[in-house]
């Protein structure tokens, strides 16, 4: 059906990730200095370890992405077969084992990784890439998540001392290129891990107000019918996304434009006004966004549920862990999902995301939501999560 409001609504998608990159160039510029010449000269490569760091929505993960393609592309230009692999430890393995299994799953499927250890999947990795010829460029997305949740499993040492089982012998991995949202990650790390990552850091500094406008006026185009997005709309998405408590988090940025535009849509609007995106922006948590919520599984999604929804009917900004549990027991019910056992693990992991706060264990509520707002909040987000839970 089309649409008077958008030419094409994925262009707000969290993961569609624009031709162009305004503010970003530097940074690629840098990553391409490095990787480029290692390219050239592939024979006689070491890996090189890199760190993207910066707070969140400030394009790391956008751009470590779009610089894999186009060194993918050089490298093909010059005969050399190099595959990037991305992987993101909220998305792809909360432990190592999981983690390292989906590394190499990304890779090929020509390696059965059942009944082998870690260490021994990224052994064979390296084994099958020289084998083959290929070389590979690994990322690891959200980092310093892993490395909090698994101090112990001192992830960084397997990864940045793989080739040390053939030393001398030049490597299939030219590099990996960590992100995390700030320096802090390495409090979780040893010594020896810590000496081998090295200090290649990369920053990504916030987006001031005009380079917040700017980034959100390309998608704008991208995004909606010609005219129907206000200046003065687009103003007002600009100020709230560059000050506090977003401080440039383009994420909601666009969030505010796909739920505003939805908005008019439905109210049978043909251009998006400053009062839907007011209207928007009372009802959205900014610590909570549509990408936050997409990347939980099932169980997450349902726990996340299940406390708006006490929340709401307890009028309070906490509950108790075990009313939770009872509430989600409910709203498994309800769904026809068998709740999971690892009820705990997950209400925890939740709360390394950012995304329950605890207070303690009887007070547990949603980050970022303050009473007032809490109500009209938890409605939308209530809405949000069922048709995210009923997708799954
Ligand atoms: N310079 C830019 N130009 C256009 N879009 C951008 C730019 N920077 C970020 N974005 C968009 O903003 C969103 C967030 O970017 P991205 O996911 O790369 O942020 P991040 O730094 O990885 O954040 P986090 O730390 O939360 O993972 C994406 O949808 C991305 O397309
Ligand atoms: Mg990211």
């Amino acid at each position: 059906m089309s649409s008077r409001i958008f030419k094409d609504r994925n262009k707000l998608s969290p993961y569609y990730i624009p031709k162009k990159l305004p503010y970003r160039e530097e940074q690629l510029r840098i990553l391409h200095s490095i990787y480029d010449a290692m390219i050239k000269n592939i024979k006689n490569t070491y890996p090189r370890f890199i760190q993207i760091i910066g707070p969140t929505g400030t394009g790391k993960t956008c751009t470590t992405i779009r610089f894999g393609e186009q060194l993918v592309k050089y490298a093909e230009r010059e005969g050399v077969n190099l595959k990037h692999v991305y992987v993101n430890c909220k998305v792809d393995g909360t432990t190592r084992y999981v983690l390292f299994r989906n590394l190499v799953r990304k890779l090929t499927s020509k390696i059965s990784t059942r009944s082998l250890s870690p260490e021994e999947m990224i052994q064979q990795l390296i084994e099958y890439l020289r084998l083959e010829g290929i070389f590979a460029l690994l990322t690891f997305d959200e980092i310093d998540y892993f490395v909090q949740i698994n101090p112990k499993e001192h992830i960084v040492y397997d990864l940045t001392r793989v080739m040390e089982a053939s030393p001398g012998k030049p490597s299939p991995i030219i590099g990996e290129i960590f992100i995390a949202k700030s320096l802090r990650w390495h409090s979780f790390l040893d010594s020896r891990e810590k000496s081998t990552l090295g200090i290649g850091v990369i920053e990504f500094p916030r987006y001031t107000d005009l380079q917040v406008r700017e980034i959100l006026s390309n998608r704008v185009e991208e995004a909606f019918n010609p005219g129907v997005v206000d200046e003065e709309t687009l103003d007002l998405v600009s100020e709230i996304t560059a000050s506090p408590p977003i401080n440039g988090d383009i994420r909601v940025g666009l969030d505010l434009l796909y739920y505003a535009g939805n908005l008019a849509e439905n109210r049978g609007f043909d251009r998006v006004l400053p009062d839907h995106v007011r209207k928007v922006y009372s009802e959205i948590n900014p610590s909570i966004t549509s990408e936050d919520i997409m990347s939980l599984d099932r169980n997450g999604k349902m726990i996340l549920l299940a406390l708006a929804r006490s929340l709401k009917s307890s009028r309070s900004a906490y509950i108790g862990l075990r009313e939770l549990r009872r509430s989600y027991e409910v709203i498994c019910e309800e769904f026809g999902f068998k709740p999971t056992e690892r009820f705990e693990e997950t209400v925890q992991d939740l709360i390394y995301r950012g995304i329950i706060d605890m207070k303690s264990l009887m007070e547990l509520g949603i980050s970022g939501a303050s009473l007032t707002d809490l109500e009209e909040f938890l409605s939308s987000l209530m809405e949000r999560l069922k048709k995210e839970v009923v997708n799954e």
